[in-house]
């Protein structure tokens, strides 16, 4: 019976899933070749978290798994190219066992120290908005593309 080490986190907040920020990215596939792997090698367990406040890195995966010295969190972003994608899925599939395929180890980072929620730095007024600063270039140029062409 295989063990369930794995709980593999798949942040979908306001930059990761987004089709805004990453127009070019299938998420739900994403979500479904990352789900499929885990169920199939029954390693552990998918979920889907808002915002980690790591959106710089967005699509930001998290896969926390048990080792002989204790547990191990690995960070993964950005994580949005399918070979990636698929790489992930093969080693999850696999249950996570070996060590991370090199192809990821670009991507592996440390995650910060907990932050205020975005909504709290804003009211203390170290945010200018309550869109997250990593959005706000895509946000700003799907508004000016909706605009009509003055020149014209
Ligand atoms: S939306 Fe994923 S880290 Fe912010």
């Amino acid at each position: 019976m295989p063990t369930r080490h794995v709980t593999v986190t798949v942040c979908r907040g306001c930059c990761c899933g987004s089709s805004v920020k990453h127009p070019d990215v299938d998420h739900d596939g994403t979500l479904t070749v990352l789900t499929h792997a885990v169920e199939s090698s029954r390693c552990g367990v998918v979920r889907v978290v808002n915002c980690l406040d790591e959106c710089e890195r967005s699509d930001v995966v998290a896969v926390r798994r048990r080792q002989p010295a204790g547990a191990e969190v690995i960070w993964l972003g950005p994580l949005n190219a399918p070979l990636d994608v698929a790489v992930l899925g093969d080693w999850l599939r696999r249950g996570a066992v070996d060590d991370l395929p090199a192809r990821l180890a670009p991507m592996v980072f440390t995650k910060r120290p907990p932050r205020p929620p975005i909504a709290v730095r804003h009211e203390r007024g170290e945010e200018e908005s309550l869109v997250c600063p990593a959005l706000r270039p895509a946000l700003e140029r799907a508004q000016a593309a909706d605009e009509p062409d003055v020149a014209q």
